[in-house]
C-alpha cells in the first residue's frame, strides 16, 4: 500500500515509522520540505539506538528508512493509497489539506484523520467521497502503542471502517471501533484526568512529583498526569480540552486556567523542553 502522511510531527513521523516497519511504502510531507527531512533524520537517530541496544536489527532499520521518501505536496498523488493527515489541530488547516488532495486524488483513495478530537464529518464535508474518511487515531509514541481508535463520522461507510480496521491489524495494532463524539473514547477519558492534575497542582494540593508518583504506584499508570501531559504537548491537551467544552456545553470539561497560562507562556512539555517537568 502507498500511504502519504501529511505532517511530520512527532505524530507523523512515529505514524510513518508504523507503516513502514509493516512494509508499507510512506510518503512523507510537511508545510515544508526541510521539517519532513529533519523529522527522518531524528527517526534515524532514533532507530540507531534501538539497534545498538539490540531491540532491532540494522537491516530492520534500514528497511524502514528506505521506505520512508520525503516528498512535496505538489509531487503525484494519483497512486497513493491511504492519505493520513498528521498536523496540528485546526479544523481549517485540515479541511484545507484534505480538499487540495480531494481534487487529485484516485477514487478510492481513503481519506483518514489522526485528530484528537476534532469532528470526523465536518472535516469531511463536501469533498466528492466522504463515505471513505475517517479518524485512524494512534496514540504516542505510535510505535510503542498498541491502540488505534478507528472512527466514523456520518458519512463514513461501513466499508471504509472495515478496511482500517483490517489494516490496523496488519499494522500489529489493536483497533477499537467508535463512532463520533467529543475526544472519542480515550480522550475524553484521559485529557479531563490529566487537567484534573493540573487543578490539583493549582490548589496546592500536592506537589508535582507526588501527583506523578500517586498515580504511578496508586494506579498503576506508567507516567505521572503532569509527565504524561507533557509528552502528548499541553498544547494539544488544551486544545482537546477546549474542544470538549465547547462541543459538550458541560463545565466538568472547563480547561484548567494554569494550563492555558502554560500554553500561552510556550512551555508546552517535552517538544519545548519546559513543561510541568523540566527536559532541557
Ligand atoms: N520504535 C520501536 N520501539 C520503541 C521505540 C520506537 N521508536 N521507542 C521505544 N520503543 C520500545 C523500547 O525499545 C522498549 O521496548 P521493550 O519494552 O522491549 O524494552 C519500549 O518501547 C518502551 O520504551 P522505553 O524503555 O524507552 O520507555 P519506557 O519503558 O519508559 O516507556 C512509554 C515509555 C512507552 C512512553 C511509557 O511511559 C508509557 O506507556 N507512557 C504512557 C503513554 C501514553 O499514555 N500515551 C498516550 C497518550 S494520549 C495520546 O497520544 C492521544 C492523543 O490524542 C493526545
Amino acid at each position: 500500500m502507498l500511504v502519504r502522511i501529511v505532517g511530520s510531527g512527532a505524530m507523523g513521523i512515529g505514524i510513518a515509522q508504523v507503516f513502514a516497519a509493516a512494509g508499507h511504502e510512506v510518503e512523507l510531507t510537511d508545510q515544508e520540505k526541510e521539517i519532513a527531512i529533519k523529522a527522518k533524520a531524528g527517526l534515524e537517530k532514533q532507530l540507531a539506538r534501538l539497534v545498538e541496544r539490540e531491540k532491532i536489527e540494522e537491516k530492520d532499520k534500514e528497511d524502514i528508512m528506505a521506505r520512508i521518501k520525503v516528498t512535496s505536496a505538489t509531487d503525484d498523488v494519483s497512486k497513493i493509497d491511504l492519505l493520513l493527515e498528521a498536523v496540528s489541530e485546526s479544523t481549517e488547516l485540515k479541511r484545507r489539506i484534505f480538499e487540495d488532495y480531494d481534487a487529485r486524488c484516485k477514487d478510492d483513495c481513503i481519506f483518514a484523520t489522526n485528530t484528537s478530537s476534532l469532528s470526523i464529518t465536518e472535516l469531511a464535508a463536501g469533498l466528492k467521497h466522504a463515505e471513505r474518511f475517517i479518524g485512524m487515531h494512534f496514540f504516542n509514541p505510535p510505535a510503542v502503542m498498541k491502540l488505534v481508535e478507528v472512527i466514523s463520522g456520518e458519512e463514513t461507510s461501513e466499508a471504509t471502517v472495515e478496511k482500517v480496521v483490517e489494516l490496523s491489524r496488519e499494522l500489529g495494532k489493536t483497533p477499537v471501533i467508535c463512532r463520533e463524539a467529543p475526544g472519542f473514547i480515550v480522550n475524553r477519558l484521559l485529557i479531563p484526568m490529566l487537567n484534573e492534575a493540573v487543578e490539583l497542582l493549582d490548589l496546592g494540593v500536592a506537589s508535582k512529583d507526588d501527583i506523578d508518583e500517586a498515580m504511578k504506584l496508586g494506579a498503576n499508570h506508567p507516567m505521572g498526569p503532569l509527565a504524561l501531559a507533557d509528552l502528548i504537548g499541553l498544547d494539544v491537551c488544551l486544545n482537546i480540552m477546549d474542544t470538549l467544552y465547547k462541543e459538550t456545553g458541560d463545565p466538568k470539561f472547563r480547561p484548567s486556567v494554569r494550563l492555558k497560562k502554560m500554553v500561552r507562556a510556550g512551555k508546552l512539555g517535552r517538544k519545548t523542553g519546559r513543561g510541568f517537568h523540566d527536559y532541557r
